[in-house]
């Protein structure tokens, strides 16, 4: 996959992560600790187009992330990469069984939905692994990692759309609602670690 041309928009909210204060020591007592890493969460969320979801989401991780914006970002991909696998699985399922009903349509949007979440949970691996081996912000090889983790992970944003696209000529029913519903979190989830990758990248190549 190619690398992204220019980097993707983010909004001004962005420029509330300099007012952060940063964790210099370990002593302090476990609860301070924990509000201030909450608050961290609640701000850095602030970023993305789902701040609830973003803070629910995130907040059960909130020692891992160690106030570090980097880490927070690799956890969001994390926690984004495990909801599409589910979502894949659950897709999955339905299709097997759509094998065996009367509507090739829906059969047919799901098989297109499977392959999508396939390509989908390939690209949000990749930016997993990438994260996992990010250079010191500020190098040239920063860039290009963060060029490749927004690149795959605005494909997999892509691939969820085109999943929910491809049931516009099913018929409504339980089935169609209930996949739009759950891509939706899924998207929601994808579009938050995507915002908080901008945020970051914006941070270390400035
Ligand atoms: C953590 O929160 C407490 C209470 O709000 C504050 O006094 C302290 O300076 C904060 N520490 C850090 C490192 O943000
Ligand atoms: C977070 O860390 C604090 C202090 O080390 C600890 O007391 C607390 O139980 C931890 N919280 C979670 C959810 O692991
Ligand atoms: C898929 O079907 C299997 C077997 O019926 C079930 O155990 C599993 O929970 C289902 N997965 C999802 C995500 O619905």
């Amino acid at each position: 996959m190619k690398p992204l041309s220019s980097p993707l928009p983010i909004t001004a909210l962005f420029f509330c992560l300099h007012i952060i204060p940063t964790l210099s020591s370990a002593d302090y007592d476990a609860s301070t600790t924990e509000t201030n890493t909450t608050d961290f969460i609640r701000t850095s969320c602030s970023v993305t187009l789902y701040p609830d979801v973003c803070y629910t989401s995130l907040s059960g991780y909130a020692n891992a992330t160690e106030q570090d914006p980097a880490r927070l970002a690799r956890i969001a991909i994390g926690v984004s990469l495990s909801k599409a696998r589910h979502m894949a699985a659950y897709i999955s399922n339905l299709s097997r069984a759509a094998d065996y009903g009367a509507d090739p349509r829906a059969s047919a949007a799901l098989h297109d939905c499977f392959s999508n979440m396939g390509d989908t949970v390939e690209e949000i691996r990749g930016s997993l692994n990438q994260m996992r081996q990010l250079v010191a912000p500020g190098s040239e090889s920063f860039r290009f990692q963060m060029e490749n983790v927004q690149t795959w992970m605005s494909a997999a944003l892509t691939d969820e759309d085109t999943c929910t696209d491809g049931f516009e000529d099913v018929a409504d029913g339980p089935m169609k609602t209930e996949v739009c519903e759950r891509m939706e979190k899924v998207k929601e989830l994808t579009s938050n670690a995507l915002a908080l990758v901008n945020s970051y990248a914006e941070k270390g190549t400035n």
